[in-house]
């Protein structure tokens, strides 16, 4: 009589060799491997307990090589490629994604991982959109889903302290907010001289990554890292950064359910059929509550990179890299207990979004801060475009009387992609 043979579980598999066993691990799907995939996808595997099993990507060449790199981490061949991310978020045993797509893929990839029950670490700005980002907000909230936006500013020290300082009121009442962000296009991509339309490689799929934008033929120079200089696709320096040092500036301001009442702004731009139209220079007036007055620009020299605030006994200011206050007490660290409004604290922004996808508790960045973040700089934007004041109802996120303005909230799909 053969004997059974005895059932062997590897100590790997029970976490008894100091990982955390697979079931416990959250399991991850990253979408995009460009410029930030890559960054994001590091941090999530130098994470125990998070398993990265699939990646998925419309060019070939990127999709090789984020299997290489992850299958390479894991020593295994469990990362599966996928093409298209819907087939990647139907599967039931992916947990949570990381998303780092062009902005005119965020609303599409965002609420479809939403609405398959995936937690979400999607980039800035939340969408290229007012209108998408409400679909996001929405998706997020109806599907109770872990949202961490890609501002990962807010997990660093400084920008907590600066923060911290303005909400404690130390520099007076605040009256006027500076937010000083890049001017021109800066070429990531090294693809400024590609700027004719030629035949799409084969590695990839063009029609596809066009997606819900308007078709135009192929044009290396607006494709990968690039895309942001074309408003087709992004929103130029504005959009890039209005995540960063905009979102500090609201943390700071206690504005992340609130939102500017009245939005000046004007901007210098290519011709309209440039390969990159974006503005290269900028400058919005943003009226806020209670009389305070927040800057945008870009490419003034009045404006100092980074963010700003001026109060009526004071002044803070911070940068990656740089902190300065108008009293030296504050370069010091400023024992906590004597604030009175303790910020949220996180020190690694990705494990973060692991933490509270399992206590099933609101992110440092959730969805909500990251599209009142992005508003001020899609409202200038706006303004910029129809060449006058807007005003804008925060509460009910309209703009007031000026239909041509509110058409720019949304943009038309091309099908068959459609925002429902
Ligand atoms: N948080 C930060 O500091 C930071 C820094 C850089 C970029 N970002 C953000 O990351 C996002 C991506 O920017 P990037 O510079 O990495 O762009 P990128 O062009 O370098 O990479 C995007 C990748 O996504 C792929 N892609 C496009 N559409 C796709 C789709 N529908 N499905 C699957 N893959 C698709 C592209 O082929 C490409 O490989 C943007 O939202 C950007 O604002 C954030």
């Amino acid at each position: 009589m053969a004997l059974a043979a005895p059932t062997f579980i590897p100590a790997r598999a029970l976490g008894r060799d100091g990982n955390t066993p697979p079931s416990e691990r959250i399991t991850m799907g990253v979408v995009g491997w460009g410029m930030m995939g890559p960054g994001n996808t590091d941090a999530f595997l130098g994470q125990k307990d998070c398993q990265v099993i699939a990646a998925c990507d419309l060019d070939k060449k990127h999709v090789e090589q984020a299997l290489n790199k992850i299958n390479g981490h894991y020593g295994n061949k469990d990362c599966k490629p996928y093409e298209d991310f819907r087939e990647m978020m139907a599967r039931q045993d992916i947990d949570a994604v990381m998303l780092a797509v062009p902005d005119h893929w965020h609303a599409l990839t965002a609420v479809t991982a939403a609405r398959n029950k995936k937690d979400i670490y999607g980039e800035k700005p939340l969408a290229r959109t007012i209108a998408e980002q409400q679909a996001i907000v929405k998706a997020v909230q109806k599907n109770k889903r872990i949202w961490q936006t890609g501002s990962w500013q807010r997990s660093q020290g400084p920008f907590r302290k600066a923060a911290e300082i303005v909400r404690n009121g130390l520099i007076g009442k605040l009256t006027r907010v500076e937010v000083g962000l890049p001017s021109g296009h800066h070429d990531f991509a090294g693809t400024k001289d590609k700027m004719t339309v030629t035949e799409p490689p084969a590695n990839l799929n063009y029609e596809f990554w066009i997606g819900p934008s308007q078709m135009e033929p192929y044009i290396e120079g607006r494709i990968h890292m690039n895309w942001r200089w074309n408003y087709n696709v992004g929103g130029g320096q504005l959009l890039d950064w209005i995540g960063h040092h905009g979102d500090i500036a609201h943390w700071g301001m206690d504005a992340d359910n609130s939102g500017p009442l009245e939005i000046e702004a004007q901007g210098e731009f290519p011709p309209r059929d440039a390969v990159w139209n974006t503005a290269t220079k900028y400058r919005s007036t943003l009226k806020y509550p209670n009389d305070v007055t927040m800057i945008i620009a870009g490419g003034h020299n009045d404006i100092r990179s980074g963010t700003k605030w001026i109060g009526t006994e004071g002044w803070v200011w911070v940068d990656r890299g740089g902190f300065d206050a108008s009293n030296p007490d504050w370069f010091a660290r400023i024992p906590e207990d004597k604030y009175k409004v303790q910020l949220y604290k996180s020190d690694n922004h990705h494990r973060n979004f692991l933490d509270c996808v399992k206590s099933r508790k609101p992110t440092i960045t959730p969805v909500e801060t990251a599209h009142h973040s992005a508003i001020p700089g899609h409202l200038s934007l706006i303004s910029m475009l129809v060449g006058r004041k807007i005003q804008w109802n925060s509460k009910k996120e309209v703009i007031v009387g000026d239909a041509d303005a509110s058409k720019l909230l949304t943009r038309p799909y091309r099908g068959p992609w459609k925002l429902t």
